[in-house]
């Protein structure tokens, strides 16, 4: 089967291909009539477009098509070989070929659109941490117009197979190891890394390989393995943004974030663990939520980390901030907001009070006519002071929807 996307990632088209449209799809006669059982892998036939992808498999969407069509799909799903298209870029993963392998996924996908959109040019050295089938890499080689050496690392042994089928490039260079002691002494114009991103308790203590030892990693010595103007581009989830943006802190890096996603959780081992989700619905901010057929959310953001000497973060003129710290400033604004509230209140109460000073009127007329001028100046002046909080609500508000369209567009 082939998925391929747009551009955008705003849609997914799913195709049927060689052999499948003979198995699957009813072409089992050849020109003459006779039976056969093969076609080339270029001949496809499109089965369906779905909008707006958030997985590479989405058993839910297929689950909603009528019979025919999501029975088709969940056995195009079931067969050996995937191809992945994005941008040009196309790659064949058979995932019982090369055990353990990451296959291109949702989160390669949307690495891919972010580096689609990065100016590449002054990239000659290059390597992807954590290369799994090794899309990214192969999009590098065919985007980044002067790039002379892309290294590729990772631990998976089977890896190496899949991206030797796949790219056929004398500048890529694989090297099978732990990137910690692999990349000890090298410098590069471009780190990728698509790396292990949901955490788990004592991860960067006791266990580099899972959870998240290796992004702790990468930005901690970003400055040691870059060039003076190079860039680690790398995935991370709001899971695990904490620890990102605690060791951007302690490294002096700048961090923006180039594109995002908010996918759902479908990783097995995880959802099946109790004790883990636990701990990452109660301590990392993982979201409970039915929606799109699916209950746990993360989003997944591709971030660009540059070391320089001095850190510009400043929420007016901020690149990134984490969701708690938009959380904690969409609060504030809400907070001036009510403030208006109040001042509207205020000037009702004093027009009450004016009106009650009218009734008085009829009984004490000395009485009355203090309240009344009392009530007239607080309702002016409080009618003054709501105009004035609420213009300045409208330049906060304004100015945090830039903002905020600026971060989560
Ligand atoms: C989430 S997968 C990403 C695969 C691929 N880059 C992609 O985006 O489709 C992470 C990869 O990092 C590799 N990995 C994890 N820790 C590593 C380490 N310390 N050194 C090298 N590779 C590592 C894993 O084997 C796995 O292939």
């Amino acid at each position: 089967m082939i998925i391929k996307f747009n551009d955008e990632l705003t849609k997914q088209e799913i195709y049927a291909n060689g052999d499948e449209l003979a198995r699957i799809m009813g072409q089992d006669k050849d020109e003459k009539g006779k039976r056969t059982y093969t076609h080339a892998k270029e001949k496809k036939e499109h089965i369906i477009t779905f909008e707006n992808p958030i997985l590479m498999t989405d058993n839910h969407k297929i689950s909603q098509l009528e019979p025919a069509k999501r029975d088709t799909l969940f056995a195009l799903y079931g067969s050996h070989t995937k191809i992945t298209e994005y941008d040009g870029v196309s790659l064949e993963f058979e995932q019982r070929k090369y055990l353990g392998v990451w296959g291109p996924s949702i989160d390669t996908m949307l690495f891919c659109k972010a580096l689609k959109n990065e100016d590449l040019t002054n990239v000659k050295t290059a390597v992807e941490v954590g290369f799994g089938s090794g899309f990214i890499s192969k999009y590098l080689l065919s985007k980044a117009p002067n790039l002379e050496e892309m290294t590729m690392i990772d631990l998976n042994p089977n890896t190496r197979e899949c991206a030797e089928t796949n790219i056929d490039d004398k500048r890529a260079k694989i090297l099978i190891g732990d990137a910690q002691k692999l990349l000890k002494g090298k410098k590069y114009d471009l780190i990728v890394c698509n790396p292990p991103y949901i955490p788990r308790p004592k991860s960067i203590d006791d266990n580099a390989y899972e959870g998240v030892g290796l992004l702790h990693y990468l930005i901690k010595n970003a400055k040691e393995l870059l060039t003076e103007k190079g860039t680690l581009i790398t995935n991370i989830s709001n899971l695990c943004e904490d620890i990102a943006l605690q060791t951007i802190e302690e490294s002096k890096a700048n961090m923006n974030k180039l594109t995002s996603l908010e996918v759902p959780l479908k990783v097995y081992n995880v959802l099946n663990n109790p004790e883990w989700m636990k701990y990452l619905l109660e301590e990392k901010g993982l979201k409970q939520e039915r929606k799109n057929g699916y209950d746990y959310w993360q989003a997944i953001e591709i971030m660009k980390i540059k070391t320089t000497k001095e850190k510009k973060k400043k929420l007016n003129n901020l690149e990134y901030i984490s969701t708690k710290e938009r959380d904690a400033y969409i609060e504030s604004v809400k907070h001036e907001l009510n403030k208006k509230d109040h001042s509207g209140n205020y000037f009702a109460a004093s027009i009450g009070l004016v009106m009650i000073s009218g009734i008085l009127m009829f009984f004490n007329p000395l009485i009355s006519m203090s309240a009344a001028i009392t009530g007239i100046s607080t309702a002016l002046l409080g009618d003054r002071k709501s105009t004035l909080i609420s213009k300045k609500n409208e330049k906060q508000m304004e100015k945090t929807k830039k903002e905020l369209n600026k971060l989560y567009k």
